[in-house]
This record gives structure tokens, C-alpha cells and sequence, in this order.
């Protein structure tokens, strides 16, 4: 999910206005989750995979990476509560489609709002995707913007790797009260991001998107509008005097709940900012 995250998606989408008002007519390809054909495979490894049996070193905090009993919670929990199936029906309850767009076949969830007048959004699914771009300048960032290979390799095929290294940051850089309203980030949404980055083969190609784009995190300033969502807990704390130098900043809201996973840990306010959006686009 990202950086400041939900900067980049609100820019991201602004920007979209412009290529939308030039050209309005995407194909678009309905689309169906179907990846349960990995499952068999997936609970071999996971079940297969030993992890130490004591911490051997105690009194460290989460600051030193994914903590032996919570991945070992996660890891287990995996055959004992979690069904890949539920959550797949689930996910596929909204309308998916795919498009080309310049070239990349994009994956999306279009689903109408059930209020007059509100704009169309792309949520859930994408929103989970998005954990791929978490960013602060540290250690895991620095692994990835110059070494994608070693991790992406050394994880692609080892769901509890991945576990320990996407599902480590979903508890770290979300609101302590993760998992209570409006909060749906619980061990469930967790266990389903790793499937989906571990079933659709994609933990190489989220570790190349840092390498990919050495200056993606630079600042440019834009001319069109900008909103800003800052959440509370988020990694970072972009203060509205620093945000307005980077760009035209039209809207800047503070969240008192929530992290760096907006959707998935304050749903109903990114839905109100990406409604806030709304007002911006011209179609
Ligand atoms: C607009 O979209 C259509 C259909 O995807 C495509 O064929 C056409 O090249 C696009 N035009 C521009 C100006 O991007
Ligand atoms: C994995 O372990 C669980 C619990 O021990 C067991 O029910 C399940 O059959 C195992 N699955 C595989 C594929 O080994
Ligand atoms: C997103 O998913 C959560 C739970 O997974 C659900 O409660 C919520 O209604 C979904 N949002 C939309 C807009 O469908
Ligand atoms: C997580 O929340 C979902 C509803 O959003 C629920 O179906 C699931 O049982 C919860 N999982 C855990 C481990 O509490």
C-alpha cells in the first residue's frame, strides 16, 4: 500500500482525470479470481516449513522484524481458521474486470455506489494489491530498490517468507486497534494479501516495482490538484506546511484512526476521501 500511500493513489488518480477526459473508451474484460488450483501446493509448503521452535533472542521488539509467536500465529492459523475459498467467493462478490491500458493489463473492481451522484471507485482488491508499496527509508526499502533479486527469489516460493516479511509490516504500520471497527485488518486479511502475492506469482515483480523506479520517491511538483489523507499511525507524518510544497494541494485531511493500510484499516474514510476526490475529476 503506500508511502504516504494514499498521496500517491490520490495523485495518481487526479492525474487520471486527464487521460480519461481524452479518451473514455477502455474495453474492458470481465474478470473472475480463480487460483485454487495452487491451494494443494500452498498448504504443503506451509505446513512443511519449520520455524525455530524458541526466540533466540528475547526482549527484542517488532522493530527488529516479525516477532517468532506472531508468525508462528499466522503460520498456523493458516490450515486451522483461514479458507482460501471463502475468502476467494468473497473477493469475487464485486465486479472485476481487466484492461489494457497503455500497454499493462490492469485488474479492477467496478462497483457502482449505492448513493446518488457518488463517483465510481476501484477498492478493495486493488487496495490490497497496493500493500506492495509500503515505503519508509529503511532496511526492507533499501532491499528492494537494490537487491530485488535476492529477496524475490529467496521468497518467491516460500509462503511463510512472505508471510514473515508483507505480513510483519501489515501489523507494524497499522493503528494499534487493527482488526476493531472501523478496522477490518485482522489475521483473515492478512493470510488473504500473502495468498494472493504467493498465488498469482507476483512477490518478485512487488519487489522489482523499488528497483524499477529508483526515483519514484522524489518530489516533483505538481500542478494538478492534490488531495491528502494523512493517517495517524502511518509510517510517516507529512505535515500540511511541507505537503503544500510538492504540489497543489487542494484538501488535506487528518484521520485519527488508521495506518499505513488505510483501506483495510479506516475503510470509511478513504471512501470519503477517494469521494472527496470526486469533486475534482472532469469528465
Ligand atoms: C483510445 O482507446 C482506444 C481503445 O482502447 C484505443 O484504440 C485508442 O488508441 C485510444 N486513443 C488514444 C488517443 O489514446
Ligand atoms: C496441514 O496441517 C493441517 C493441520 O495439522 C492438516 O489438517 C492438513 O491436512 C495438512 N495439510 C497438508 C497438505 O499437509
Ligand atoms: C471491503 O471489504 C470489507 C471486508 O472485507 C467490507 O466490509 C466492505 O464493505 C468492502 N467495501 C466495499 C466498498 O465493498
Ligand atoms: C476477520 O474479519 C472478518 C470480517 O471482516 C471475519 O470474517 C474473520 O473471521 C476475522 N478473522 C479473525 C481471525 O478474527
Amino acid at each position: 500500500m503506500a508511502f504516504s500511500k494514499l498521496k500517491i493513489w490520490l495523485v495518481a488518480a487526479t492525474s487520471f482525470t486527464v487521460t480519461f477526459a481524452a479518451n473514455n473508451s477502455f474495453n474492458l474484460t470481465p474478470f473472475t479470481i480463480d487460483l485454487s488450483s495452487e491451494i494443494p501446493r500452498l498448504n504443503v509448503l506451509m505446513n512443511n516449513t519449520c520455524l525455530p521452535a524458541t526466540a533466540l533472542y528475547s526482549g527484542v521488539g517488532p522493530d527488529k522484524g516479525i516477532e517468532l509467536n506472531l508468525i508462528a500465529e499466522l503460520r498456523n492459523e493458516w490450515p486451522e481458521i483461514f479458507d482460501w475459498e471463502t475468502q476467494q467467493a468473497e473477493l469475487n462478490q464485486f465486479a472485476q474486470f481487466t484492461s489494457v491500458i497503455e500497454g499493462q493489463t490492469v485488474h479492477f473492481v467496478h462497483e457502482k455506489s449505492k448513493e446518488a451522484d457518488a463517483i465510481t471507485g476501484c477498492q478493495n482488491v486493488t487496495e490490497q494489491r497496493g500493500t506492495a508499496f509500503d515505503t519508509i527509508s529503511n532496511a526492507y526499502f533499501m532491499e528492494q530498490t537494490t537487491k530485488p533479486n535476492d529477496i524475490g527469489f529467496a521468497l518467491y516460493d516460500s509462503p511463510v517468507g512472505q508471510l514473515a516479511w508483507i505480513g510483519g509490516k501489515m501489523k507494524l504500520w497499522s493503528d494499534p486497534r487493527a482488526g476493531t471497527p472501523p478496522s477490518v485488518l485482522n489475521n483473515t486479511v492478512i493470510l488473504t494479501s500473502v495468498s494472493l502475492y504467493y498465488l498469482t506469482g507476483s512477490f518478485l515483480s512487488s519487489m522489482w516495482i523499488y528497483a524499477s523506479n529508483p526515483n519514484g520517491f522524489h518530489t516533483v511538483y505538481l500542478k494538478v490538484p492534490m488531495l491528502f489523507g494523512q493517517y495517524e499511525y502511518n509510517i510517516g507524518l507529512w505535515l500540511q506546511d511541507y505537503v503544500t510544497q510538492v504540489g497543489n494541494l487542494v484538501s488535506y485531511r487528518v484521520h485519527n484512526f488508521g495506518g499505513n493500510f488505510a483501506g483495510l484499516d479506516n475503510p470509511p474514510a478513504l471512501f470519503d476521501d477517494i469521494r472527496e476526490m470526486g469533486l475534482y475529476f472532469k469528465v
